[in-house]
């Protein structure tokens, strides 16, 4: 049986991610230290599959740990690396953390992927690492320039493909698939898993669905006059568990056929860019639930327009967003309700 680590599964993504993987027959071991997610996802992934995962409470930076667990695991065929601190914020006020966390728990699982001769690693990026796409280059596909980064968590990701690069460069077993995700949203349809923001959300949907709940008083939209049609910024948000399934296509391509490079960059989005004003109107109309929200400044460091050119994961992959925005949004609700039970 094959086994595959996820690193940061009990996250929203790797939560969803650790259950297409079991659904399509794969074995799992979750290593996760928990700073940001919760142990009964363990159980919102066993009533989903029927099954549970194996787990390890540990962090990925802590190399005599990660050695010590992988000594029992023989039949581990692929990494997928999830495990990251991810708010923009914060990682400008931490920087260390952010580095860390992000870069220096990548070295590690390098270094023991190759102690164990494991040699397939997905990789978890984020459109980030385009800044601002100039004109010519909208809806962004993987040709083109990367930007400098924003934020030390958006160089984290930089410095991260970087080092993937140069040790697949030196190291020829080295096979890697980068995903490079747009803004994932919404939750598993059975509502049993879903984002699990801690505190104050930063990103738009948990703060939708809080509103909506009542759990916060009205949501803040930043900025509303941007270059864009209704001067709300605009991305391109896809379903978690469609991202999700994207990671299982991966692993199998790295399993069934040769990379055409040993690095591979894909774009994982729907090619359709939403500004927040839709979304938020959209929200309403497929609940029925007033979202209260107000029009404020803009927001430091935010993006005007992101939107993927998702061709080149539907070709190569064979892998395609299908969800619509109205079941997704619906979805993130639904988990909503879920967690107010
Ligand atoms: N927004 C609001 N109000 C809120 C929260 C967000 O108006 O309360 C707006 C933002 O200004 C932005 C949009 O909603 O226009 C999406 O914001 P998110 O914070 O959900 O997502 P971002 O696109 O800013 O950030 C995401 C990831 C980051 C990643 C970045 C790369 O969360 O990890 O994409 O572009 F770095």
């Amino acid at each position: 049986m094959a086994r595959i680590l996820v690193t940061g599964g009990t996250g929203y993504i790797g939560s969803h991610t650790v259950v297409e993987l079991m659904q399509s027959g794969f074995e799992v071991l979750i290593v996760d230290n928990l700073s940001n997610s919760n142990i009964q996802v363990l159980d919102g992934i066993e009533k989903i599959v029927g099954r549970r995962p194996d787990f390890a409470q540990l962090d990925v930076a802590d190399l005599p740990k990660m050695r010590e667990l992988l000594e029992k695991y023989t039949d581990i065929v692929a990494v997928i690396h999830f495990a990251a601190s991810k708010a923009v914020g914060e990682s400008v006020e931490k920087p260390l953390l952010y580095y860390r966390n992000n870069v220096l728990s990548l070295v590690n699982l390098l270094e023991v992927m190759k102690e164990r001769g494991i040699t397939n690693l997905v990789f978890s990026s984020s459109c980030t690492v385009y800044g601002q796409p100039s004109k010519e280059h909208l809806p962004v596909d993987e040709t083109a320039p990367i930007q400098p980064a924003l934020s030390p968590y958006g160089n984290t990701k930089q410095i991260n493909e970087e080092i993937i690069r140069d040790e697949a460069h030196a190291d020829s077993s080295l096979n890697a698939i980068i995903l490079r995700y747009f803004n994932p949203i919404g939750a598993h349809p059975s509502a049993l898993i879903g984002e699990l923001p801690n505190g104050v959300p930063n990103n738009l949907l948990p703060f939708v669905t809080q509103t909506a709940a009542g759990l916060r008083k009205e949501l803040k939209i930043f900025g509303n006059d941007y270059n864009t049609p209704d001067g709300s910024c605009i991305r391109d948000y896809i379903n978690v568990v469609d991202l999700a399934k994207a990671h299982v296509v991966a692993v199998n391509r790295m399993l069934k056929v040769e990379l055409r490079d040993r690095v591979e960059y894909f774009n994982l989005g729907t090619g359709r860019g939403l500004s927040v004003i839709e979304i938020v109107d959209t929200f309403e109309k497929v609940t029925g639930v007033k979202v209260p929200h107000t029009i404020v400044g803009r927001r430091e460091g935010d993006i005007e327009k992101v939107w993927a050119d998702p061709r080149k994961a539907n070709e190569v992959l064979g892998w395609k967003a299908t969800a619509t925005v109205e079941e997704t949004l619906l979805s993130a609700w639904n988990w909503q309700r879920h967690l107010s039970e």
